[in-house]
């Protein structure tokens, strides 16, 4: 049986959580980007999965540029939200699921991977406004969070294949975990934009467009551009579409489409929200 249910990728812009704090979901700059998530609602309203893994970046509450590590996985019963400074105040922890993620460590280890782990972990707007977003009226988180945080940020940065392989190395140990637990996976950030510097709101459709076509049929279609290609093509922050790969390569089964959402911009970002579902194989 697929554990792994489905996948959701969505941007993570901190602006969201502000608009959710002001209940802004209906205003017109708001309304196209939230709609997306529509669909989603119904969705997880049907499939109920007891896990998200979540493939995101931190952008400096847990990891800052003194320690910097590549992949780092949470291992932590659960995980709370610090603003680190976007004056975002969720305050419903996420609880976790220890046990999943020694087994997820101790698979990608064993594969050669070498993450850190996090018996203690802070989640910043990367892993809090997916999860929002995903449940808005949930009293209190229930969905088990399995956080993998992907260097984005300081570079060198992982190369687009490495994610994809953690993925999917990540994806092989869902496939093996006993427990009962139905999954989602989620990749956060992207897609393409730039915060700062002389190409402070650079914005790239075209290749958005191209990243939304592949990362479902055809995630290695990616792999022709290293990390450095994609911040040229992305933007500085576009490169967090690293999250999308790896989160794309946990899901083993049959990848369908069901929904997809590009709204440009929300803040400096286009927007993209998609949903797949990872249909069970079938033995030719
Ligand atoms: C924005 C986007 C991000 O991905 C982020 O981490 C912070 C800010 C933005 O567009 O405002
Ligand atoms: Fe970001």
């Amino acid at each position: 049986m697929n554990k792994v249910v489905g996948g959701i990728f969505t941007s993570h812009v901190p602006g969201i959580g502000g608009a959710i704090a002001k209940g802004l979901q209906q205003d017109p700059y708001w309304k196209p980007f939230f709609d997306g998530f529509l669909p989603i609602h119904d969705w997880l309203a049907r499939e109920k999965p007891d896990v998200a893994v979540v493939f995101y970046n931190d952008h400096g509450l847990n990891f800052f540029l003194d320690k910097m590590p590549t992949f780092a996985i949470g291992a932590a019963s659960e995980y709370r939200h610090e603003d680190e400074g976007w004056g975002i105040a969720f305050n419903k922890p996420y609880p976790g699921i220890p046990e999943l993620s020694w087994h997820i460590i101790e698979t990608v280890v064993a594969n050669e991977f070498d993450p850190v782990t996090c018996q203690a972990m802070l989640v910043d707007h990367a892993v809090a406004v997916p999860y929002e977003l995903c449940w808005p009226d949930a009293p209190e988180f229930t969905t088990k969070l399995v956080p993998i945080a992907i260097n984005t940020v300081q570079h060198p940065l992982p190369s687009p294949k490495r994610c994809l392989e953690l993925g999917r190395t990540v994806g092989h140990a869902l496939a093996s975990w006993q427990g009962p637990e139905k999954i989602v996976v989620m990749g956060t950030g992207g897609l393409s934009h730039q915060l700062e510097g002389k190409r402070a709101g650079f914005l790239n459709k075209e290749f958005d467009h191209f990243c939304m076509d592949n990362i479902g049929p055809n995630p290695e279609a990616l792999l022709k551009y290293d990390s450095l290609d994609i911040v040229e093509l992305a933007g500085s922050q576009g490169v967090e579409i690293l999250n999308w790969l790896a989160a794309r390569g946990a899901m083993q089964g049959k990848v369908v489409e069901l929904e997809a959402n590009y709204h440009v911009p929300i803040s400096n970002t286009a927007a993209a929200t998609m949903l797949f579902e990872n249909r069970e194989k079938v033995a030719a």
